[in-house]
């Protein structure tokens, strides 16, 4: 692609309006808000989302805008009965709808509720919608949900989670977390010997996913307990997936780590990182460890990162071939997706 493609502030704010405002995004890990009262404030380009868990087990996304004048209700985390702006001290029940008004009539704040945004779990992560029209997200992963049932994504446990900015255009990151052509030489200690390059499979992408898999070599060590209907094949395999635009993940017999993404401006991406383990027994120091290992091989990606983002100003870098399928196969995959939404084959450059 252009360099423009990653460095336009105008094609930035055409992909806030068409992808971030109109897609699924994946927002959190739903052992996040595990318990009745539980909640997490999140930014979705720029909209501030409430997460709650309600009583009947369900999760609502409502906007975290205060019904008066505007103040942001929560912040944060916690577990709460009732949200209180901190403004004038309006109070809502965790379904958003509104139940006190100092001083003002009762009658006057009857079945007034937050906006609901729209809101659906996915392998135990929480994707929310702001267009209320856009289609039903599963139907869309069909193919993935095959390829990634019998790992039970939706039974891992969060036993990490970090947040980092990156200096880069958010389809850079999204890009590189998404081919196996550089594991081999960017990490050659972390996964080449689990990952390597050579062994990368291609698979075909949906309407909104694409992937590949990443195996194993045939004497590599199984990587710790995963669920008992995972076949032979499947436990020497880590699918590679993304639920575009903006959740990058890959999952292993162990474990599956992700990555949720907000550009941050044309030149800056935050990242939420995480890994949700299958076995939540064990040790505090294995989770640790399989953090860290996650937290460096993004190190390892971050320094690269860096480098292509620079090299993208210049005004004599074009694009040129890519690897085969099995390598860069996705980054196609992510182009054709782009080109679907936005018709980026004529972007001028
Ligand atoms: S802005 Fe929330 S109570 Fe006034
Ligand atoms: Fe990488």
């Amino acid at each position: 692609m252009p360099a423009a493609y990653y460095r336009s502030e105008e094609f930035l704010q055409l992909e806030l309006e068409q992808l971030f405002r109109r897609q699924w995004i994946c927002l959190a890990r739903q052992e996040e808000i595990g318990k009745p009262g539980d909640f997490v404030v999140r930014d979705l380009a720029g909209e501030s989302v409430l997460l709650v868990r309600q009583d009947n087990g369900s999760i609502h996304a409502l906007s975290n805008v205060c019904l008066h004048r505007g103040t942001l209700i929560a912040e944060g985390s916690g577990n709460t009965r009732r949200f209180v702006c901190p403004y004038h001290a309006w109070t809502y029940s965790t379904a958003g709808e509104l139940l006190r008004m100092p001083l003002v009539e009762r009658s006057e704040c009857r079945n007034l509720r937050l906006p609901e945004f729209r809101c659906e779990i996915w392998g135990g992560f929480v994707y929310v919608n702001l267009d209320q029209n856009a289609a039903s997200l599963s139907p869309q992963l069909e193919g993935l949900s095959a390829l990634t049932r019998n790992y039970h994504m939706e039974e891992m446990t969060l036993s990490y989670s970090a947040e980092q900015v990156w200096p880069v255009n958010w389809k850079c990151l999204a890009e590189n977390f998404m081919e196996g052509y550089h594991l081999s030489h960017v990490h050659q200690e972390t996964l080449h010997p689990v990952t390597p390059t050579h062994l990368c499979e291609h698979f075909a992408p949906g309407l909104a996913y694409l992937g590949y898999n990443s195996r194993y070599p045939a004497t590599y060590v199984q990587r710790g307990k995963g669920h008992h209907d995972l076949s032979d094949a499947e436990k020497q395999v880590s699918p590679m997936f993304a639920v575009m635009p903006a959740h990058v993940a890959g999952v292993a017999a162990h474990a599956t780590s992700y990555l949720l993404l907000q550009p941050q401006g044309v030149d800056a991406v935050r990242a939420q990182l995480g890994v949700a383990v299958y076995d939540d027994s064990i040790s505090e120091q294995k989770k640790e460890e399989i953090g860290m290992f996650f937290e460096k091989v993004m190190n390892e990606d971050k320094e690269q990162m860096t480098r292509l983002y620079t090299g993208l100003a210049s005004r004599f870098y074009e694009p040129r071939v890519l690897a085969s399928a099995p390598h860069e196969g996705t980054v196609l995959d992510f182009y054709h997706y782009m080109d679907r939404v936005f018709n980026v084959e004529t972007f001028d450059s």
